[in-house]
């Protein structure tokens, strides 16, 4: 398995992430047994690097990973690095009612997520979205002091603009910012990430293939369940999604001359973006496992990558990324 580092101060990862999000929550019914041993087949593949948030699914996220890695082989368990985010506050239907950045929040957060992944610390821990109540270096202040204590290693951040990224690193070191990261959501590129270089942190990469949309595999008939976060999402609605899915069969066609599937083309674009960049992929089944990891063995060249610009150029997407309220906390 090829390696990067996040950032100048991060730990060396696998250079594809396994992202667990859609094993708990947001894209519908997940199998639990085909869950764990999709994380059994990253590990052994040798995928170090493991993302979840405390709010998928409401604990039942980490639980699930804590449960995968005690039944993992030593050497593997060893090996894994979970990259946690806190904040987002839940009720018990599901609702999402704001984020929580407090100090003492913090901590009562890393307190339960050491407890439900039954582990003695916190690989990389971060916010899931900035509290507005709270100046972000009160968070990361807090998260700091979680790793003077030895519960947490690395300090993150998640879909914050360059000013608050600029703040965060005057406080502590940051090891990487996650945000959303593909062919058709570009917007880090003006401003992120020359600040995330200029900084010297990385970026772990989600939405890769723009929660499926780009893979290949979606297709305009499918059904989508309530508590699907697809069935709300702009770019998956009516027209939007009949322009996003033609971006995709341009895509197809540059695929099929290579002998590789879109969403192989599509993960191993963001690989190419430069090697401070890990994208996480949101495989929750073996089979889409082997494909996302296939993209590792896939090289782009500057024809290939021209033909990509071609087919998907930058703002080709029809749609925002979040509903309008989602939006609203985003800083990037
Ligand atoms: N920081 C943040 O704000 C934030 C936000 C969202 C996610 N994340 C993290 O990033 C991770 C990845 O994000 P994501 O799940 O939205 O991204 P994604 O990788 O763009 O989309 C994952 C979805 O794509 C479909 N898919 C089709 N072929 C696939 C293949 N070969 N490999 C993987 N997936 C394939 C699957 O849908 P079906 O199974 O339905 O076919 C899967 O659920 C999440 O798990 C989470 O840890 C972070």
């Amino acid at each position: 398995m090829r390696t990067r580092t996040l950032g100048t101060t991060g730990p060396q990862v696998s250079a594809l992430g396994l992202g667990c999000m859609g094993m708990s929550a947001l894209y519908g019914e997940a199998d639990r047994a085909e869950s764990i041993a999709t994380l059994h087949a990253a590990l052994e593949a040798g995928v170090t690097l493991l993302d979840t948030g405390d709010f998928y699914g409401m604990g039942h996220n980490e639980m699930l990973i804590g449960e995968a890695l005690r039944a993992a082989p030593a050497t593997r368990r060893e090996q894994a690095l979970v990259s946690v985010k806190f904040g987002a506050l839940r009720d018990p239907d599901g609702g999402w009612s704001g984020y929580d950045g407090r100090p003492a929040a913090v901590k009562n957060f890393a307190a339960y997520s050491l407890q439900r992944l039954g582990v003695d610390h916190i690989d990389v821990y971060r916010i899931a979205r900035l509290d507005p109540d709270v100046p972000i270096e009160e968070t990361v202040g807090a998260i700091a002091e979680l790793v003077e204590k030895g519960y947490v290693r690395h300090i993150g951040l998640s879909e914050v603009g360059a000013e608050t990224i600029r703040r965060a690193a005057a406080t502590a070191p940051i090891s990487d910012l996650q945000i959303e990261y593909s062919l058709i959501s570009r917007g880090i590129e003006d401003e992120i990430l020359p600040t995330t270089r200029e900084l010297g942190i990385g970026i772990t990469a989600y939405g890769v293939l723009s929660r499926g949309l780009i893979s290949g595999h979606f297709t305009a008939d499918r059904q989508l369940g309530t508590g699907d976060f697809r069935a709300m999402s702009p770019r998956f609605q009516g027209d939007n999604l009949r322009h996003n899915l033609n971006l995709v069969e341009a895509l197809r066609k540059i695929a099929e001359q290579k002998g590789v599937s879109v969403a192989q083309i599509a993960i191993a674009w963001v690989l190419s973006r430069g090697e401070d960049v890990v994208p996480l992929v949101g495989a929750r089944r073996r089979d889409r496992l082997g494909e996302a990891l296939g993209a590792l063995d896939v090289t782009l060249d500057a024809a290939d990558l021209a033909a990509i610009e071609e087919a998907v150029p930058a703002g080709a997407a029809a749609g925002d990324r979040y509903p309008a309220a989602q939006m609203a906390h985003l800083e990037s």
